[in-house]
This record gives structure tokens, sequence and C-alpha cells, in this order.
């Protein structure tokens, strides 16, 4: 059975919706009118121990929703969740002491308080034992680099310091179960690179199960296999980031700079010209003539450099996000 499995959930949220201008508040006191916004709309899914899946889609998508249904802090409408052989809504104790949900958006520690009285009030909250939290302690400290930090408060740590003192409280207990919830939103290029690596790190070596929401597509490029694609509260694709990727690539870009300047004419045989400035043009040609283009400009023509590009996974999932169809 697997570790996670979501079996047609959904969260509909009762927004209460106030008709415009003066006389509308007023006909709004009196007769109150609701729209029903479907934050989650029938959602299956299910992830094996140890995997780190990636759950991604635009603002407003219904992630958020999901990884709190997932971790009990909210009720869903409909559909069942098993984790663990646990019903999360049920908030169990052996439950709660066997995931974390991490949000980069929201601080889950003490905001007076330096990240190290945060953590003892952990340990007792869930605990942990003496010699557990020691242990977990010091090397996630060594991880993150972060013994200068531990008796600072809160309020005083720079976004990327506080991150990784979140991290930190997070996974004291040893959590299975990982719900990342933009865990580098708002960070460095570097910081961002620390979490990404520490997370991979804790996936391998606990073979923890990790469900991961970013806006960043590196994130996902460089942890995910998997992805899940949610959007307007529905599933669009589950499966492997390749071979989404790979369906949507019909388009390489060839870039190549030439001893000297070839006739516009010449290089629009091969493929459309995207640009051509001087010695350096680029070609976008079709993914299944690009070794016949490319052996044929390198055969004909003086040529200096020749790169080939793939499209950016940035612009193909924006691409899916929009078309609504995978
Ligand atoms: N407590 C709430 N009450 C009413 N509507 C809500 C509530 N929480 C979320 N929603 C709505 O549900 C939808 C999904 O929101 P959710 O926060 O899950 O999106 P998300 O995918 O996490 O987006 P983002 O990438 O911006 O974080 C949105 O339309 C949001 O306005
Ligand atoms: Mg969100």
């Amino acid at each position: 059975m697997a570790t996670l499995s979501v079996s047609h959930l959904s969260k509909h949220f009762r927004i209460y919706k106030k008709e415009a201008g003066f006389m509308g508040s007023v006909h709004s006191f009196f007769k109150r009118t609701y729209e029903t916004s479907k934050a989650v709309d029938d959602i299956s899914f299910s992830i094996e121990q140890g995997e780190l899946v990636g759950f991604i889609g635009p603002n407003g998508a219904g992630k958020t929703t999901t990884l709190k249904c997932l971790s009990g802090l909210i009720y869903p409408t409909s559909g069942e969740i098993q984790v663990l052989g646990h019903t999360p809504f049920d908030r169990n104790y052996d439950y709660l002491r066997s995931i974390s949900l991490v949000m980069g958006q929201k601080s889950q520690l003490w905001w007076d308080l330096p990240p190290m009285e945060s953590y003892l009030l952990y340990k007792e909250m869930y605990e942990i034992p003496n010699d557990h939290f020691k242990k977990m302690l010091d090397e996630l400290v060594e991880l993150l680099d972060l013994k200068d930090v531990l008796a600072v408060q809160v309020r005083k740590l720079s976004l990327g310091q506080r991150m990784k003192c979140e991290l930190v409280a997070q996974l004291l207990h040893s959590p299975k179960i990982l719900f990342l919830d933009e865990p580098t939103i708002g960070l460095d290029i570097v910081m961002q690179q620390k979490i990404r690596s520490f997370v991979r790190e804790y996936n391998k070596k606990y073979n923890a199960t990790i469900l991961l929401t970013s806006h960043y597509m590196d994130d996902v490029k460089e942890l995910c296999k998997r992805i899940i694609i949610i959007n307007h509260g529905r599933i669009l694709y589950d499966g492997s980031l390749d071979t989404v990727v790979s369906k949507h690539t019909q388009l390489k870009r060839i870039s190549v700079v030439f001893e000297r300047p070839i006739e516009r004419s010449e290089l629009e045989k091969q493929g459309k010209l995207v640009s051509i400035e001087g010695q350096n043009a680029t070609l976008e040609v079709s993914k299944d003539k690009i070794a016949a283009v490319a052996g044929y400009i390198l055969s004909h023509y003086p040529v200096i450099d020749l790169t080939i590009e793939e499209p950016q996974i940035e612009e193909i999932i924006s691409g899916i996000f929009s078309s609504s169809t995978v």
C-alpha cells in the first residue's frame, strides 16, 4: 500500500460575496450571498515511501489547500486521505509526530524567542528523547551552518537564516513525511541551492517521503523525477518530469557563430531564423531534424561555435498552465 493516498479529495470554501456600491453593502448586510470556491476539486494521487514529488501549479491552483488537508490542518469537503495508515484530520498524536509541514510564507517559530528556545519547546511537545534531540540538532545545525544564529531572536534573523531555522524546527522529530510549501521562496540563489541540497540529503538519508511545492522550476528540476501539475483545483498531469518536457519539446534552437557572415537566405533553408547579426545566427528547428541540420551547417560553413539549446522548463510548464491540457 502507498505511504500516502488521496482519493477524490475536494475542498470547497464558501466565500461571502458583497454587492457593489453602498446600497449593495446595505442589501448584502440583510441578505448574504455566498459563492463556492472549489480550491481543490476531486483530486486523486498516491505516493510511495521515499518518493520526492513536485507539486506545481500557478497561484491559487490549490497546492497549499491540499497540503493543509494532508497535514490535518483543515477538514476536506469530501474524499479520502490515508497517510501511513492514518486519516490526517483525526490529528492523531502518532500521525503528527511522523509528518511535518514547512511553509516558506509563514513562520512557525516564536518570533520573540531565539530558535534554540523554540526547539526546546518542540522537544517537549513531541516528546523527543534527549539523545535523539541532541543528535538531530547537531546534525542539522552543522548541515545548515546555523551555529551562530541559534541564540539570536528570530525577528532579528535574515529571511534565509530564518528559513533554515524553520526547517530545523520541523525536522527535529525526524518526520518520515515532509510537506514543503515553497521552502525556498524569497531566498537568494546560493541559499536556494543550500536548501535544495539539504532536502535531497534528507530524502536520501531517511528515505523520507516528500511533497514539495515551488514556483522555482530549478527546485523541481533538481529534486523531483515525478511531478503533479494542478490548476483550478484539478490535476492536469501526474508523471515523470522528463516525459512531460520531451512531449512538449517540439522545437530546439541552434545557435551558431560563423567565421564570416552567412547569407540570410542560405540559413533560412535550414529552419526558422530567429535572429541573425553579423557572424551570429540562431535557428529554430524541430527536434527530429536537429541532428541533420547541425550536421549540414558544420559541413557546409566555417563554424567557430555551435550550441543546441533545450527550451526552458519554465516555458513548457507555463504553457501547460495556460492551456490546461497536457
Ligand atoms: N480559507 C480560505 N477561504 C476562502 N478561500 C480560500 C481559503 N484558502 C484558500 N482559498 C482559495 O482557494 C484557492 C486555492 O488556494 P491555495 O492557497 O491552495 O493556492 P496555491 O496553489 O497554494 O497558490 P499559491 O501558489 O499562490 O500559493 C484560491 O482561489 C484561494 O483564494
Ligand atoms: Mg500556496
